[in-house]
């Protein structure tokens, strides 16, 4: 799932009601520039958590190209975490990210490169702890990340494709 793809049919969205408004146009006032739409920090949170879950089931079923997959759109939302909410309540998020976070990332990778479900399922667990020690540290110690046990969804299959 591309996040930007999101945002834009959010942002279509919005602007359909602004299509009427656009016909009956105020004779002098100019129709104000319509309002740049920044979805607020849980909304991506939110779809990480989505794609969390599926790469748990993803690695859980070894397809690593999907692992590989899903982790890298974990990778891609926090990038638009670090350029759109760069600070989030006077917390310097985008360096929390780095600092908290790439380690644990780069192991995993690792781990779906070599195929190993023992590496992938220790890494997967660390990663969490890291989600974890970042809602520690901005406050949010009540938002607890851990293994899923059903997938998110059951419209999506996990097997390996065969080749
Ligand atoms: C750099 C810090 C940081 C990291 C790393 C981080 N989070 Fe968060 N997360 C936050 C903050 C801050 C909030 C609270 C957002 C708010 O109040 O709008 C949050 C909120 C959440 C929420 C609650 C959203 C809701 O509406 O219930 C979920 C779920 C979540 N994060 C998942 C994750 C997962 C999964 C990871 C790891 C893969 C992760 N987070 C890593 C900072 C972080």
């Amino acid at each position: 799932m591309n996040f930007r793809t999101i945002t834009a049919a959010v942002f279509a969205a919005m602007l359909v009601p602004l299509v009427g408004l656009a016909q009956t146009p105020a004779p002098s006032a100019p129709a104000a520039a319509p309002k740049l739409y920044i979805p607020g920090l849980e909304q991506f949170m939110n779809v990480i958590l989505i794609e969390h879950n599926k790469l748990w089931f993803a690695g859980a079923a070894r397809n690593w190209p999907l692992a590989d997959y899903e982790l890298g759109e974990i990778k891609e939302v926090m990038g638009d975490v670090q350029d759109h909410v760069p600070v989030f309540k006077n917390l310097p998020l985008a360096q929390m990210l780095d600092a908290v976070i790439t380690k644990e990332i780069v192991d995993l990778e690792k781990a779906i490169a070599a195929k190993d479900f023992k590496k992938f399922a220790a890494g997967y667990d660390a990663l969490n702890k890291a989600c974890n020690a970042c809602h520690a540290g901005t406050e949010n110690s009540f938002i607890v990340i851990k293994r899923p046990t059903t997938p998110a969804f059951t419209n999506q299959d996990y097997a390996p494709r065969k080749k």
